[in-house]
């Protein structure tokens, strides 16, 4: 069976962030989004995975390539316009020729690896499964209702939710859903919408099996969603001890267990407190950094403290008073401070952005 990632939104509710860099592309826990869903996958054995993006140039296909870094095969499927989820599964088509398919939102982030389903739909009655999770803000997801465990009805962000079980973002078809996709007409959003092609499969008296997902799951389009997401995959860090006579840390230091120092990276005359994860040739100094901190390759951190926060590759935050709390900088970005300031700072930072105060 194929797989199909849907990459190409624009990510609007990341911004600064996705102006410079895919949704997918943004870590959690200092690996790419898309490489859960990727991971996801190759557990249940699906290796030849589309993914659908918005251009050939896109920072994704540059840095996933064709695949090999992660013992996949990737093909890449180009949407132009942003019509839906419908119309970019509508495109991979051919990539997945007459063969049950399972889809994969890029942005989405499970605890369940699923591989029980993913593994046994081909051989199932169904003609499409689809993966449920519980919400408590129904109007904001496609809603699924059901009756003996199959799916009766599927409406997208309704006034009036039938359910709080969601539409989670992970999908198994035939290939019927290409004709259904054909049957529908924009919603009023403007969009192909793929709850209304598994309505016209579910009306159409074909059976749609559910599937409820187990533990949690993360739809990561906002800073405060990846945030979260950050701390559940650190939270599930295995037990390390804490490090004793490493070259890697100096001077004064307090490690404690379950953190993890990339290659070159120091620690110096400072606190960190796991679950933490450090990328490479980064440099702590006179510091504190908190539980459910993911800093990238290349940071340095000096006289501050931060917690709880994703700090991405390359960058610098100096001398800041008070705490950095549940914060988001992307690559590059420098955060300095030349006086005193009482209080927590929270910042969500593009690249190459520049704050001092
Ligand atoms: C999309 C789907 C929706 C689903 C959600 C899951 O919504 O249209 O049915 O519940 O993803 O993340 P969107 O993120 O485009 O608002």
């Amino acid at each position: 069976m194929k797989a199909v990632i849907l990459a190409a939104g624009q990510g609007t509710r990341l911004r600064p962030v996705t102006l410079t860099m895919p949704k997918p592309l943004v870590p959690v826990a200092n690996r790419r989004l898309i490489v859960y869903a990727i991971e996801v996958l190759k557990t249940a054995g699906l290796q030849d995975i589309g993914i659908v993006v918005n251009s050939m140039e896109s920072p994704i296909v540059e840095i996933l390539g064709n695949g090999d870094n992660l013992d996949v095969n990737l093909e890449y499927i180009v949407q132009t316009e942003q019509n839906g989820l419908a119309h970019a599964i509508g495109l991979a088509q051919d990539f997945v020729g007459d063969e049950p398919f399972s889809v994969f939102l890029g942005d989405n982030i499970f605890q369940d690896k699923m591989t029980e389903l993913l593994m046994s739909f081909e051989a199932s009655d169904d003609e499409a499964s689809i993966v449920l999770g519980e919400v408590p803000d129904p109007t904001r997801f496609g809603i699924a209702e059901l009756k003996d465990g199959k799916i009766i009805n599927v409406v997208e962000k309704p006034q009036d939710p039938p359910s709080n079980m969601a539409i989670a973002g992970v999908y198994l078809f035939r290939k019927s859903i290409f004709d259904a996709i054909g049957q529908i007409k924009p919603s009023a959003r403007g969009e192909l919408e793929i709850t209304d092609a598994i309505d016209v499969l579910i009306k159409s008296g074909q059976p749609v099996g559910a599937y409820d997902l187990k533990g949690w799951w993360i739809d990561a389009g906002k800073p405060d969603s990846i945030i979260v997401a950050n701390q559940l995959v650190l939270e599930e860090l295995p037990y390390t001890p804490a490090p004793e006579n490493s070259d890697q840390i100096e001077g004064n230091c307090e490690v404690s267990h379950r953190v993890i120092i990339g290659k070159g990276s120091k620690i110096i005359d400072s606190v960190v407190r796991g679950p933490v994860i450090i990328g490479d040739n980064t440099i702590i100094k006179n510091s504190y950094i908190g539980p459910y901190t993911a800093l990238g390759d290349n940071v340095t951190i000096e006289n501050s403290q931060i917690e709880a926060s994703i700090v991405m590759k390359d960058c610098e935050i100096h001398n800041i008073q008070g705490r950095i709390d549940r914060s988001l900088l992307a690559d590059n970005a420098r955060v300095s401070s030349t006086h005193h300031m009482p209080n927590a700072h929270r910042f969500v930072l593009a690249e190459n952005s520049y704050v001092q105060f």
